[in-house]
C-alpha cells in the first residue's frame, strides 16, 4: 500500500517498521508499495526473510498522479495556504512542470498539468521498468502475478486455470478469505485496509480457522493456540 513516506523514492525506517511489523505477525506474503528499488529495500526484505515472510513489490509509474501531496499533507496545507490543489510544488519537493502521462489531461481538478509521452518517453519508462525488475530481484523480492477484485479474480481463474490469481477488496473476515481459496476462486487472498485496522489479522485468522501460523518467537507466549498446531 502506498505510504507516501519515502525519502525521494528511497524506503525509510517507516517501511522497515510497517512491513517488518506484518512479517512478525504471521503474514505469509507482503506486497510493498512501489518505490525505488535500492539498498534500504533489501534490508526490509532480509528482515522479513528472518520471519519466513515473502515480500513482493508493485512496480508502477504514477502517471497523472505524479507530483502530488500525501492526502494528510494536502489537508494540512489547505488549512494554511487555502489552495484547493493536490499538486506538490517545487518548494514542497514536487516537480509539477515535469509530469508525464499517457494523455495531457489532468487526473482531475487540482492535479498537475501533464505532458503527453512521446514514443521515446515510453521507451525510457519501459527500460526503467526492466531495470527496476532486475533491482527488485536482487533485493530478494518475490514475483507477483496480478491482483483483482474477487469477481474478476474468479473470472480470470475460470478462463485461465493455469494463471496464479490473487483476490483483493472488502475481504475482512478469516472465513471469507478461506472460502475464496477453498472454492477455487483465487490462489491467494490479499487484505489492505483490514490489516491497517488490525495488524494481528493473520494470527487472529489462524486461531479462528484452527491452522498454524508462526508469529515472531518473541510473541510466542501470547499465541499458544496457534503454535500448538505447528
Ligand atoms: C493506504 C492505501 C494504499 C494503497 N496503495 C495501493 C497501491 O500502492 N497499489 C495498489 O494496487 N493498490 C493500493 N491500494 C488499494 C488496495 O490494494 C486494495 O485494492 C483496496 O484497498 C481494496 O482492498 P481492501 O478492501 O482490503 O482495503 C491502497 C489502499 C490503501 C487503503
Amino acid at each position: 500500500m502506498c505510504q507516501y513516506s519515502s525519502d525521494y523514492g528511497h524506503a525509510t525506517d517507516w517501511h522497515l517498521v510497517d512491513i517488518g511489523g506484518f512479517a512478525t505477525r504471521g503474514a505469509g506474503g507482503i506486497n510493498m508499495e512501489a518505490t525505488a528499488v535500492i539498498a534500504p529495500l533489501k534490508r526490509i526484505v532480509d528482515f522479513a526473510d528472518t520471519q519466513a515472510a515473502k515480500v513482493g513489490i508493485q512496480l508502477a509509474h504514477a502517471g497523472r498522479k505524479l507530483s502530488t501531496l500525501a492526502t494528510w499533507v494536502k489537508s494540512s496545507v489547505d488549512r494554511t495556504r487555502h489552495v484547493d490543489t493536490s499538486v506538490a510544488f517545487a518548494n514542497e519537493g514536487g516537480w509539477p512542470d515535469n509530469v508525464f502521462g499517457p494523455v495531457n489531461v489532468p487526473w482531475s481538478k487540482g492535479f498537475p498539468t501533464l505532458k503527453e509521452m512521446t514514443e521515446g518517453d515510453l521507451q525510457y519508462v519501459g527500460d526503467a521498468f526492466i531495470a527496476a525488475t532486475k533491482r527488485s530481484i536482487s533485493a530478494g523480492c518475490e514475483d507477483k502475478r496480478g491482483c483483482k477484485l474477487v469477481p474478476f479474480a474468479e473470472a480470470v481463474k475460470k478462463a485461465h486455470p493455469d494463471i496464479v490469481v490473487g483476490a483483493v477488496g472488502m475481504i475482512t473476515t478469516p472465513q471469507q478469505a478461506n472460502d475464496i481459496l477453498a472454492e477455487g476462486k483465487a490462489d491467494l487472498v490479499s487484505r489492505a485496509r483490514e490489516l491497517l485496522r488490525d495488524p494481528q489479522f493473520v494470527l487472529r485468522a489462524a486461531n479462528e480457522l484452527g491452522v498454524a501460523v508462526k508469529p515472531a518467537v518473541q510473541y510466542k507466549r501470547a499465541w499458544p493456540g496457534v503454535l500448538a498446531r505447528m
